[in-house]
């Protein structure tokens, strides 16, 4: 299987779906990696410290690479740095703590999780986003890290990243799906050469917040109407959707029919005239809603 490729402004080769790990539970997530890798084609994994599972994930990357089934050369594993670890000074100590859970002498991508940064006891403490940011540059230099990026960056907070750094972000990693489509933000940042992970690209099916009346976008009829025309299933044309749109998606599941469904989403192509449609879905409606963790909006 030759799974679709885009290039990062590194000049690196990232492959467009990878596997997601949030919420990817002790006990399972390890087999998950280990299945997605030997036998459902994936040669992506995205992990974070937050996610507090890279140490079982480390197990698995370290027995698939040891038995030689699959290189970790050909492997492209992303993590993303804790807000608590924004302090300058905690960058590289937070990364070699991901790299020894992983069991890995360097990640392929390591991104800045939020803009926002927290003390010790999860107070929104003052560190400017780019004081953060030049010390993940130092990441880059030391070779800890091929690559450096973001997640959850609006087009201003790029913006002024973007006038105080040296290494332009090779990713910006959002929330991205129908409901969601952030057209203007997929447009800056193609412009600046900055690619786009989706994340939660299903909609997060199971996992909304309790309250929220959104319907569930992978029962949407448009949704459900164009996986019957296609044949596939409606999780697949999520996925196709943020493929043919050109950014990379990382649909979680410890399921391994589910694994084995989405990675099959390469199979096929969506017209521009069913992208449309899905286009036409915006809310737009967020997911993953920082307000109800730390009490502050998206955009502040
Ligand atoms: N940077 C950030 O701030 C950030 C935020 C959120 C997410 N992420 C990353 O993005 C990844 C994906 O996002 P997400 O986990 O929020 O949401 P998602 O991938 O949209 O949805 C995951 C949910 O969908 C279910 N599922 C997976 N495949 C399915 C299928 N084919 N049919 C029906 N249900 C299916 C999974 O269940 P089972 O596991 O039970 O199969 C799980 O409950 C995360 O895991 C994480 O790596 C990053």
């Amino acid at each position: 299987m030759v799974l679709p490729m885009i290039e990062l402004n590194t000049g690196m080769n990232m492959p467009q779906i990878g596997l997601g790990t949030w919420k990817a539970e002790a006990g399972k997530v390890g087999e998950a990696v280990r299945y997605a890798l030997e036998e459902a084609g994936y040669t992506h994994i995205d992990c974070a410290a937050i996610y507090e599972n890279e140490a079982e994930i480390g197990e698995a990357l370290s027995s698939v690479f040891s038995r030689g089934s699959v290189k970790r050369e050909d492997v492209f594993i992303t993590s993303k740095l804790w807000n608590t670890e924004h302090d300058p000074t905690r960058v590289r100590h937070a990364c070699e703590k991901t790299l020894k859970d992983l069991q890995l002498d360097y990640l392929d991508l390591y991104l800045m999780h939020w803009r926002i940064a927290q003390n010790d006891t999860g107070e929104i403490i003052d560190i400017p986003f780019e004081e953060t940011w030049q010390a993940m540059e130092m990441l880059v230099e030391t070779g800890l890290v091929r690559a450096i990026g973001v997640s959850n960056f609006t087009e201003d907070m790029l913006t002024s990243l973007l006038e105080r750094v040296a290494i332009v972000p090779a990713m910006n990693q959002v929330e991205m799906h129908p409901y969601l489509p952030q057209e203007s933000l997929r447009a800056f940042c193609h412009e600046k050469n900055i690619h786009i992970t989706a994340y939660s690209p299903l909609g997060r099916p199971g996992g909304q917040h309790e309250g929220d009346p959104t319907p569930k976008l992978i029962d949407h009829p448009i949704v459900m109407s164009i996986a019957k025309a296609y044949g596939k299933t409606p999780a697949q044309v999520l996925l196709r959707f943020g493929l043919d749109r050109g950014v990379v998606v990382i649909p979680k599941s410890t399921t391994p029919s589910r694994i084995a469904e989405n990675i099959d989403a390469i199979s096929f192509t969506l017209s521009q005239e069913d992208i449309t449609k899905l286009l036409a879905l915006e809310i737009p409606h967020r997911y993953v809603e920082p307000s109800l963790w730390w009490g502050i909006p998206y955009f502040s």
